[in-house]
């Protein structure tokens, strides 16, 4: 029994995958010895409907100086935080002189530039200190600090409430959400928005991507959870929209209750998470047993292809994959290595498995016969890069939302 972060009913978890290390914790030999596991196991609230992780690793586990992950490693992601901002500047703040724009989780600033000029002034919140100094060494205002209520305070204090908050694949990360809603509450000017976006529990059960779940997505939102959580706090969910980025999300717009008008939008996406089942526990039991099948089918094609004598490459060392290749027991028997553009990955291991990452150009002129795409979310970009490798007879192989070879 595990009791809910949002409303404290107690609940079971509906799927446990086994020992966790920590998805973007890519180390060296040397470090294999004292790799940090948790048990990683996911449950669903019946009362206030929020999926969410039993147990998560300390945070500062997690975000620290020597955090992997940089958002500004896809151009369509830079491209994406330049539609949000649009969306929010001629949406919401076009009525204010100098709005004040507060994001969280703002990383290496790639959704903060599109607010670096007057007449926005902007603040970023940002605990892990390598991306964070990226951000200012762009120009971009960004304190090294895990957002809280504390936070929150002195950010009014110093800089005065704000007129727009922002999160992109933040908030999911944090379990202590009613300490960031209440900081959230503290911050925000009357009629300011919230808007802030996560991968979406509807598209996880559509497509079985159990692969969102890992260490720093210890919730997976949906309009009803979200709805339930704010509520506490006197804002409701004013609009949301689905979005195709990180394999399917969803961005909620919030407010103070009885502040801006709600989009009609709110009620038709709540009923479609109704019809879709996501408040019915037998929903999740029945996702765990799509999950069994990726994990046997993808263990059972790699083992078939390495007794043919193919090769086998992972692309992308994604936070993501981490869940997969270990709840699935995937190593470097199988997976001769992962190609990935991050530098601070290359020449490292992946976590728990210990898969050697290798830099991207490692695959030109030298590709295997099978690569087994783990950033399928950047599916598009990858396959218009990688061409030539379908082109001279390489095959992809897919596990969302089942386990296929792209012929
Ligand atoms: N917004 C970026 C980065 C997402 S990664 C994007 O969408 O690409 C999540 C980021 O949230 C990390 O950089 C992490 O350091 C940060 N983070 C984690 N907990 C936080 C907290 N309590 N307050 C602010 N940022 C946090
Ligand atoms: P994520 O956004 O799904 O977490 O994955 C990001 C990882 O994927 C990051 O380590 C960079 C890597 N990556 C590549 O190696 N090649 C690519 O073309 C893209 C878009 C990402
Ligand atoms: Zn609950």
């Amino acid at each position: 029994m595990a009791k809910c972060r949002i409303c404290q009913t107690e609940y079971q978890p509906f799927i446990d995958f086994g020992p966790m290390p920590i998805s973007n914790n890519f180390l060296s030999e040397k470090d294999f010895p004292r790799e940090y596991f948790f048990s990683m196991k996911a449950g669903f609230c019946h009362s206030c409907s929020m999926v969410q992780l039993l147990e998560q690793p300390a945070a500062d586990v997690m975000f620290h100086d020597n955090y992997t992950f940089f958002s500004g490693t896809s151009r369509l992601m830079a491209e994406h935080f330049k539609k949000f901002a649009d969306d929010i500047k001629q949406n919401y703040l076009s009525d204010k002189a100098s709005p004040f724009v507060v994001e969280i989780g703002s990383n290496d600033g790639i959704m903060l530039q599109n607010f670096a000029e007057a007449p926005y002034r902007h603040l970023g919140v940002e605990p892990s200190a390598n991306v964070a100094r990226v951000a200012q060494e762009k120009g971009l205002n960004s304190i090294v600090r895990f957002f809280n209520l504390d936070t929150a305070k002195e950010i009014v204090t110093a800089h005065g409430h704000a007129d727009a908050f922002l999160a992109a694949n933040c908030m999911c990360h944090i379990p202590t959400l009613h300490d960031i809603i209440e900081g959230i509450a503290h911050l925000m000017a009357p009629g300011g928005v919230v808007a802030f976006e996560d991968p979406y529990l509807g598209e996880v059960i559509r497509n079985t991507s159990f692969d969102q779940l890992y260490d720093e997505h210890v919730f997976l939102f949906s309009l009803h959870s979200i709805s339930a959580a704010f509520a506490q706090h006197g804002f409701e969910l004013i609009d949301a929209k689905p979005l195709e980025t990180h394999g399917g999300s969803m961005r909620y717009y919030l407010s103070q209750k009885g502040k801006r008008p709600v989009s009609p939008r709110v009620k038709q996406l709540l009923q479609e998470e109704v019809n879709l089942g996501l408040l019915l526990p037998e929903t999740y039991d029945k996702f765990r047993l799509g999950c069994e099948q990726i994990r046997d089918d993808l263990k059972y094609l790699l083992i078939k292809l390495k007794r043919d004598g193919k090769r086998v490459v992972g692309y992308a060392a994604t936070s993501k994959s981490t869940t997969l290749l270990n709840y699935a027991g995937i190593g470097p028997d199988l997976i001769d290595f992962i190609s990935d553009t991050t530098p601070l990955k290359q020449g490292k291991f992946s976590p728990g498995m210990h898969i050697p990452v290798l830099a991207a150009e490692t695959l030109q002129g030298n590709y295997p016969e099978y690569l087994l795409l783990f950033a399928y979310n950047h599916q598009k970009e990858i396959f218009a890069k990688e061409a030539q490798f379908a082109k001279d007879g390489g095959k992809w192989i897919m596990f969302v939302p089942n386990v296929h070879v792209v012929e």
